[in-house]
């Protein structure tokens, strides 16, 4: 799906805005995600990291829950702005994502107007989803 040079903009400057919340003290690597939906809603997230550091929440998941949180659910595009260099999302996040979006855009956000951009089927072309799990239960009632 195409998103246009001018929402490509306005994305990575959500997502650079929302790396400046990032909660990072532990690894100090700022991430923020932008996540456009389908009628042109923006929701944004930061990593937060925590001390007990497995319950760390990256800034992709966090902008996905804020967007489902607040009704959203159909998702066309997501940016995500970390360092210099543009930063793929982690596979936990590419699984939440394919929950919502098979054919979502990610816009990696680079230094100036560098980015690189890549759709969900790339970076995860074979997810696991519901599909697998009817498929165990059919099996195990013998149909
Ligand atoms: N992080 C993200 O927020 N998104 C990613 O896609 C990769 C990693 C965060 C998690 C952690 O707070 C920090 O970056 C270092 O791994």
């Amino acid at each position: 799906m195409s998103v246009s040079d001018e929402v490509i903009v306005q994305l990575a400057e959500a997502a650079r805005e929302a790396r400046s919340f990032a909660y990072a003290p532990y690894s100090g690597f700022s991430v923020g995600a932008a996540l456009l939906t389908d009628n042109g809603e923006v929701f944004t997230g930061c990593n937060v990291e925590n001390s007990s550091y497995g319950m760390t929440c990256c800034a992709e998941r966090t902008a996905v829950f804020s967007a489902i949180a607040a009704g959203a659910q159909h998702f066309h595009a997501i940016a995500v702005a970390a360092d210099n260099s543009p930063v793929p999302p982690c596979g936990a996040c590419r699984q939440v994502l394919s929950e919502f979006a098979q054919d979502l855009t990610i816009v990696l956000v680079g230094k100036g107007t560098n980015h690189r951009i890549l759709t969900l089927g790339n970076l995860l072309p074979e997810p696991f989803n519901a599909g697998f799990l009817l498929t165990a239960s059919d099996e195990a009632s013998g149909e």
